[in-house]
């Protein structure tokens, strides 16, 4: 540890198609320049293994308990060796997804038990969260048209239909409302910029 302060720990969430990839790395960019120490990953991936990981959970038919628990595994090795580490010498650490994902996809989308995957996240994280979530919310109709023009060729997830977004949307949604001061519900329907002013006053109050 450097400074003796723990970093910040900064989630992005969102169906696919709402645009959330575009504003992590807008956000990076914009801690970057303010001098901070930023480490910039995704989930699933972070780590050799992890991106390894990802490519079979975005290409390969499984069992559903199978993606969870290699979202797990994949996650298991990104928080010991990139996120832990680094919020320890006190940088930021913005992250393309993380557990609401699980509970979101998994959870809500293929609708497995709730508690399993709770028991999962005591087990892999122990009491490891977000200090800050972005949730990019739209309807799901507007998401898949987004998605659709600008995804050639789909993976395994953006290939499922709309109910699937649906059921997405709505766990995210109930998970904002049980920790509102953890996700910040973002409109994705507004523009880049409005956004960007968005999560940079979120940042600044926080
Ligand atoms: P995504 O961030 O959408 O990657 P990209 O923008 O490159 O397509 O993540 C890939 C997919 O993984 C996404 O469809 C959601 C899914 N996912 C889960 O189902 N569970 C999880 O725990 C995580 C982290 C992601």
């Amino acid at each position: 540890m450097t400074n003796g302060i723990r970093g910040r720990f900064i989630s992005f969430e969102g169906i696919d198609g709402a645009g959330k990839s575009t504003q992590h790395q807008w956000l990076v960019d914009r801690l970057n320049a303010q001098g901070r120490e930023v480490v910039a990953t995704r989930e699933p991936g972070g780590t050799p293994l992890g991106e390894k990981l990802r490519a079979l959970l975005l290409a390969e038919t499984m069992h559903l308990d199978t993606e969870a628990l290699l979202m797990f595994a994949a996650r298991r090795e990104h928080v010991e060796s990139v996120i832990r580490p680094a919020l320890a010498r006190g940088a930021w650490v913005v992250c393309d997804r993380f557990v609401d994902a699980s509970m979101a996809y998994q959870g809500g989308g293929r609708g497995l038990s709730a508690v399993r995957l709770r028991d999962l996240a005591q087990w892999t994280l122990g009491d490891l969260r977000p200090d800050l979530t972005f949730l990019f919310d739209l309807p799901v109709e507007l998401a898949l048209k987004r998605l659709r023009a600008a995804t050639p060729n789909p993976d395994r997830f953006e290939r499922e239909q709309a109910e699937f977004f649906e059921r997405v949307r709505a766990t995210y949604l109930e998970i904002a409302a049980a920790e509102p001061h953890r996700v910040r519900v973002i409109d994705a329907r507004l523009s880049l910029l409005e956004i960007q002013v968005t999560l940079e006053n979120i940042i600044a109050s926080y």
